[in-house]
């Protein structure tokens, strides 16, 4: 049976584009899509701009009623409060953000988001109505030890035990080798499979198959439009987590009608 998953394709701009970039990157890759008579009801494009930028993008969709989606990099754990230079979960959902990208591997290392951290953060994004993209994936060490799987499969489990079968269907789950992060280097489709099947059996085996069945998993490290048909083709990867090749419209827009046309052969 082929797959219920709307493929996603989601471009991080991490710390790229200030807001007039951003809003000129949004037009021109909105004229690409639509000049490839690009089909969203089967595949979705969402954008990750800075905070700065969130609102200029909400802007613009909402104007010209685009069909592309966005979100933030990151939140507060926290509501409201003397929390300098943070930003909560609300104020990222009244921008109109559909999702918020939580445990990227650069926030793990760059900042003290440790695992409680990362489930309060899943924990605030859910409740403010947003869906969390949970970003998992091994370092070369474990990857040289053989325990990527389990690793990786860890790392969900540290955030779902503590949700619903209701809340866990909203998770988004990016796999991505943080070797492979900005590298080059990037994952076989096999291991990209491997890794999205034992979080998918994971799931299944904790939430049921219907909630194993809805989460799509995506992978991230490295995406580029030579790599990401032979990638999307497999069973399990829903979609991908995309950074350097999301700075370049053109480059996002093949990858996305890869991802489109590649997957509605699955
Ligand atoms: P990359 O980044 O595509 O530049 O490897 C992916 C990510 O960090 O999400």
């Amino acid at each position: 049976m082929p797959s219920q998953r709307r493929p996603l394709v989601a471009g991080n701009w991490k710390m790229n584009f200030d807001h007039l970039e951003a809003t000129y990157f949004v037009q021109k890759l909105v004229w690409l899509l639509r000049d490839a008579h690009f089909d969203f009801k089967r595949c979705e494009v969402a954008l990750f701009p800075s905070f700065t930028s969130l609102r200029s993008v909400q802007v613009l969709v909402e104007a010209d009623k685009l069909k592309i989606t966005y979100g933030a990099q990151s939140v507060s754990v926290t509501t409201q409060g003397a929390f300098t230079g943070d930003v909560s979960a609300d104020m990222i959902a009244h921008l109109g953000c559909s999702y918020v990208i939580v445990g990227h591997s650069e926030r793990r290392k760059y900042h003290p988001e440790d695992d409680a951290n990362i489930v309060d953060q899943v924990r605030a994004v859910l409740a403010a109505g947003m869906q969390p993209i949970l970003c998992v994936g091994e370092s070369f060490e474990e990857r040289r030890q053989g325990i990527e799987l389990d690793f990786a499969v860890g790392q969900v489990r540290d955030v779902t035990r503590d949700l619903n079968d209701e809340q866990a269907a909203k998770l988004i789950v990016a796999y991505e080798p943080v070797w492979a992060i900005g590298t080059g280097m990037v994952a076989t489709p096999q291991s990209a499979q491997d890794a999205a099947k034992a979080i998918r059996d994971d799931l299944g085996a904790t939430f049921g198959q219907g909630v194993a069945d809805a989460v799509r998993i995506l992978y991230g490290g490295s995406v580029t439009s030579k790599n990401a048909a032979e990638m999307i083709a497999e069973p399990d990867v829903d979609g991908f987590l995309i950074g350097g090749a999301a700075l370049d419209a053109e480059e996002l827009c093949t990858i996305a009608r890869l991802a489109l046309k590649t997957s509605a052969r699955k």
